[in-house]
């Protein structure tokens, strides 16, 4: 199976390639008007979308193919054109750029009830980072030629999008107020809040690898896991196989805003 969905697919029409591409049954990417209402209730209880009309909240449903992905799926690229904008009902899609000598940097890692894709959507630009399936993901897809209409008709959905990439400016800002301002430990604290404010049960569990962090806040997987190890000793968090518990918030995000190295 090939890894990468081309762009000449996107092209197509999204729904119709991914599932040429994959080879994903009929009814896995079928019209979301037959797509269960708890996957539809995904996109209802959205706060972009919560305060459509019902009118308005059924043509989107009639805009949105449900999709399926394996985990390590190449959705888009760097530079590619930006044919549709998605929501992540199921999974996570990690949002990332890479070096030509290949090294790798994670932007963010977007989960269920998040939006990706909007900015090249609309801006018409080219896609700014690339976007992989980090886990077996189900999103819905919005052809651009659909939504820019539908949200020029909307303005207060309009506004919700404005509200987001504000959010993408700030994080930006944040993180490279990170790498300038904060030591390693602190970086590695902040990036940790920053995931568990979004990570179910209860903020706690955060599914991520230490090569992932690595990639995330600019360390090496070896300095990630001696930190981790120390703060574990202290019963800050607990390492999980492909996971990290939280343990005590408070101390992480004591750390976080002093930034102090601690060795345990
Ligand atoms: P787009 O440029 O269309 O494709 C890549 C997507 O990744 C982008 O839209 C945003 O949805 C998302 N993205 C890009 N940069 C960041 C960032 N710094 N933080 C979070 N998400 C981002």
């Amino acid at each position: 199976m090939r890894e990468v969905l081309t762009t000449e697919m996107m092209g197509k029409g999204t729904s119709a390639a991914f599932r040429e591409f994959y080879g994903v049954p009929q009814e896995q990417t079928a019209d979301p008007r037959r797509v269960s209402s708890g996957k539809l209730s995904v996109l209802r209880k959205h706060p972009y979308f919560v305060d459509l009309t019902p009118e308005a909240f059924e043509q989107l449903c009639r805009y949105a193919k449900h999709t399926v992905l394996k985990r390590g799926t190449t959705i888009f690229s760097k530079g590619d054109p930006g044919n549709s904008l998605m929501v992540v009902i199921t999974g996570t899609v990690k949002i990332s750029i890479s070096s030509p000598d290949g090294r790798n940097a994670i932007l963010n890692l977007i989960g269920p009830g998040e939006v990706f894709g909007e900015m090249s959507v609309l801006s018409g630009q080219p896609r700014s980072a690339d976007g992989i399936a980090n886990s077996n993901c189900e999103l819905f897809v919005i052809d651009r030629r659909e939504f820019l209409p539908f949200v020029r008709s909307q303005p207060s959905l309009a506004m919700k999008f404005i509200e987001l990439l504000c959010e993408r400016v700030r994080q930006t800002s944040d993180q490279v107020e990170q790498v300038i301002l904060q030591d390693l430990p602190g970086r590695l604290a902040s990036a940790l809040l920053r995931l568990s404010d979004k990570s179910e049960p209860q903020g706690r569990t955060i599914t991520i690898t230490q090569q992932e962090l690595s990639e995330m806040v600019g360390m090496t997987r070896e300095s990630i896991n001696k930190q981790l190890r120390a703060w574990a000793a202290h019963n800050w968090v607990r390492l999980e196989h492909g996971a990290i518990v939280v343990l005590d918030a408070a101390a992480i995000k004591e750390l976080a805003e002093a930034g102090v190295d601690e060795d345990g």
